[in-house]
């Protein structure tokens, strides 16, 4: 099936003056072979400090340190600390590209790919691949993404959807904790120094991050992201980046096979989308029980977790998410045609729906900052 059979046309929307294309997000429409994925190659990497001040290096990333295999089983409070060692990252301010944004302003000399390669590229965060992957499957959470073309590059930045902002605001208490709880396993898993041991006596500061930044390509679309990353393995058998990389997640400990099966249908999901994405081998669990203690861990490798659901009827199928997220960026290169850094194309997604699109010149959508615009012109 070409992607191009996929975009139907819509009633017209609000703000246009014609009928717009719009993309179906139907699984049925994107089950066929698995598209091409480059294995992603990391550029570089920045580092943003407890102040979330942007410094070009690794000095924010960890080194991943589980206890011995062989000692007593954990026990790690994910709680203690809540809420006198905890300072968390103000979400009021929205970052949208600006980080990934300088960092390529100063190593845009030196990528690779040839002459031109940028110019053909989009750029966006590996955390808004990851929600294009999985919205073929996606029932509860819509979301907003805007872009830009400039020089040539196709810019993807989120917007926060007005739902999603009032859910953030009117987060209850129970759903704060269980944030903070998995930032918590972080710092009981991970060391500041290779070799080094885990101190979880300190603040979790969720300012600090560490970003790889990685070149990688889907179908025909050369692909330049950043994406967090939470530490790397000081024993792995590839020292290379992404490879040396794990991510650690939190979740309920499970006691019946119903609990399992929901969890690879959902949670697994996520998980596939932003390690696939990023190159990272391993997912490291810990699960917590009801009274917040992680007292078991488990292993899940990104390239075996289809299996827990490739005979499952109601399971995910990788095919469709990359199949989908690949007619996405067509249709969106497609779509934004005029190269200036002051348009926006807002697609939106609601689910139920296909992805629909609106046009908006010098407003609140613009998000490629004026510093960034006018640097790349010299
Ligand atoms: P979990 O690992 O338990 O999900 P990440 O796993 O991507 O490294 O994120 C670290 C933690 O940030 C998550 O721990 C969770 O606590 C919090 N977090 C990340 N994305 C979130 C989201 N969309 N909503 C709420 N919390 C989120
Ligand atoms: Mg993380
Ligand atoms: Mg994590």
């Amino acid at each position: 099936k070409r992607s191009a059979e996929k975009i139907e046309v819509a009633e017209p929307q609000n703000k246009l003056p014609c009928s717009a294309p719009s993309l179906s997000t139907e699984p049925a429409l994107y089950s066929g072979s698995f598209p091409f994925y480059r294995r992603p190659s990391e550029l570089g990497c920045f580092s943003l400090d407890d102040k979330r001040q942007y410094y070009g290096d690794a000095r924010a990333l960890r080194y991943y340190s589980p206890p011995p295999t062989n000692g007593p089983s954990p026990n790690f409070d994910l709680r203690d600390g809540y809420t006198d060692r905890y300072q968390p990252r103000d979400e009021e301010i929205q970052e949208r590209l600006d980080h990934l944004l300088r960092w390529l302003l100063e190593h845009r000399g030196q990528l690779e790919g040839g002459p031109g390669w940028l110019a053909g590229a989009i750029v966006t965060w590996r955390g808004h691949l990851t929600k294009l992957l999985t919205t073929p499957y996606e029932r509860q959470e819509g979301w907003q993404l805007a872009a830009s073309r400039f020089q040539g590059t196709l810019y993807l930045s989120e917007v926060e959807t007005a739902a999603a902002r009032a859910q953030r605001l009117a987060r209850p208490p129970l759903l704060r904790e269980l944030m903070y709880m998995g930032y918590k396993f972080e710092q009981y898993m991970c060391a500041d120094k290779p070799g080094g041991s885990p101190d979880p006596s300190g603040e979790v500061n969720t300012n600090v991050a560490f970003c790889s930044v990685l070149r990688s390509r889907l179908g025909n679309h050369p692909l330049l992201f950043s994406g967090e990353v939470d530490c790397t393995d000081p024993q792995a058998s590839s020292t290379q980046p992404p490879t040396c990389y794990v991510e650690l997640k939190t979740s309920k400990e499970m006691h019946s096979p119903g609990q399992w099966r929901s969890f690879y249908r959902h949670k697994l999901l996520k998980w596939w989308a932003q390690s696939f994405l990023l190159g990272v081998p391993n997912v490291v669990a810990g699960f917590r029980n009801p009274e917040g203690f992680v007292c078991s861990f488990k292993t899940f490798p990104t390239m075996e977790m289809f299996e827990h659901v490739r005979n499952d009827r109601d399971g995910w199928n990788p095919s469709v998410c990359m199949n989908f997220c690949a007619a996405f960026l067509t249709f969106a290169q497609s779509t934004v045609i005029q190269d200036d850094p002051r348009l926006v194309h807002l697609f939106s997604w609601e689910p139920g729906h296909p992805v629909t699109v609106s046009v908006h010149q010098d407003g609140p959508y613009t998000f490629l900052p004026t510093w960034y615009v006018e640097a790349m012109a010299q």
